[in-house]
């Protein structure tokens, strides 16, 4: 697989969910366009733009004028930044903030920022009005590859993650890739930790496509649009057969058991970002699945080799402050995923590129593998 020369033509990939079917723009610079594409779709409709205050100091002003120049009214909604939007009292000042700039049925939301942004403002877009179109300028690479897409929306419960929420499709998505020349580093490596969950889990050649050009990525050459392309391209495959994940949409998880505990047990904080907890469960998959026999060790080394050479974190010792004991980390992985009868659900590996739903995990199996781990910390 290489990447396509450069051309000024934006790539476009389509989310085919009939009546809620989709496109995804994806380019350099495209959101110069953004105000002429939300036009095409919904001629006269006025805007509030939510965004997070970090973005909207950097890509705030060009959004809106984008908007201005098609003479669409907008109205920005700035939250500050982080995870801790994604909760009931940000969801209602966002709310409350769109009725009062009378957004009313035929009007649009626009989420500029990243997966906490379009997370909050889709669940508000979801619920005003009982529900307003919304469109989806993702501005973090993890957003541009997966949390834009799908449909996912909502918020954060004082029991988890994600547990109040919709599921609410936007109508268009423009992934500006430009835009992400501003994120810092680390953020930008988190992201890439999902942008290698694609191959890893339905891709072998874009994997082995990715270990050849992953610098040209970080770069912003034109093999960052094209790697964020695929990675649509399979994320609206799956969407469009499982679109409420009763099935397949699972195998995106690839990564998230293992990652979210390790997430939680790092409170959810910058000492361990979700991206960066992803690689680890990614690489814990891989290896539990070669100790259960799927896959030989060269695959779990070459997974690793990989997510550790962009410098990603890939051994329990890279989390900073450390990671919960035996006990900690099976508590949160139950509350990840249900347990039925001492059975847990995880996405493991037949080979690199294929992932499949196993229900059928021991608790006891998945405890030895961890003490196994704890122990050569
Ligand atoms: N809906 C889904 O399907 C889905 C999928 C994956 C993740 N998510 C959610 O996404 C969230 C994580 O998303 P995220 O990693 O994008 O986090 P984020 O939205 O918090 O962005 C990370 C940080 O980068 C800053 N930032 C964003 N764009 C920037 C830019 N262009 N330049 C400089 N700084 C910028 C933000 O202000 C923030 O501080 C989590 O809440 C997760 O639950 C949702
Ligand atoms: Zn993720």
């Amino acid at each position: 697989m290489s990447a396509p020369l450069r051309s000024n033509e934006p790539m476009v990939v389509q989310v085919a969910l009939g009546a809620r079917a989709y496109d995804i723009v994806i380019g350099r610079g495209l959101i110069a366009s953004l105000g002429a594409r939300i036009k095409t779709l919904r001629q006269g409709a006025k805007c509030a733009i939510v965004t997070d205050a970090a973005v909207a100091k950097l890509h705030l002003p060009a959004a809106e004028a984008a908007l201005k120049a098609s003479g669409i009214d907008c109205t920005p909604i700035v939250v500050p930044q982080g995870e801790a939007s994604k909760s009931f009292a940000t969801f209602e000042t966002v709310c409350e903030a769109i009725i009062a700039a009378r957004i009313e049925r035929s009007d649009l939301i626009v989420a500029l920022g990243g997966g906490v942004i379009g997370d909050l403002a889709g669940y508000a877009a979801a619920s005003v009005r009982r529900g307003l179109d919304f469109v989806q300028v993702p501005t973090t690479l993890l957003a541009q590859v997966d949390s834009s897409v799908g449909g996912k929306t909502g918020i954060n419960s004082h029991h988890g993650k994600n547990l109040i929420g919709a599921f609410h499709q936007p109508i268009l998505v423009v992934a500006d890739t430009a835009l992400l020349d501003t994120l810092p580093a680390r953020e930008f490596r988190a992201g890439y930790a999902e942008v290698a969950k694609y191959g890893l889990l339905g891709d072998a050649a874009f994997f082995s496509w990715l270990e050849a050009n992953w610098k040209e990525i970080f770069a912003g050459g034109a093999a960052r649009e094209h790697a964020i392309a695929v990675c649509c391209r399979g994320k609206a495959g799956i969407v469009a057969r499982d679109e409420r994940e009763t099935g397949e949409r699972a195998l995106l998880n690839l990564g998230h058991t293992f990652g979210h505990a390790l997430e939680a047990g790092a409170g959810f904080s910058q000492r361990l970002l979700h991206g960066e907890a992803v690689a680890l469960g990614m690489t814990l998959a891989f290896e539990f699945s070669a100790r259960k026999g799927l896959i030989g060790e060269a695959d779990a080394t070459r997974a690793r080799a990989h997510l550790a050479a962009v410098g990603l974190p890939t051994h329990l010792k890279d989390v900073p402050g450390g990671v919960p004991g035996l006990d900690a980390l099976m508590e949160l992985i139950a509350q990840d995923k249900k347990v039925k009868r001492g059975k847990l659900t995880f996405i493991l590996v037949r080979s690199i590129g294929q992932a499949f739903v196993e229900n059928d995990v021991g608790a006891a199996e998945v405890r030895a593998f961890l003490a196994d781990k704890l122990s050569r910390l």
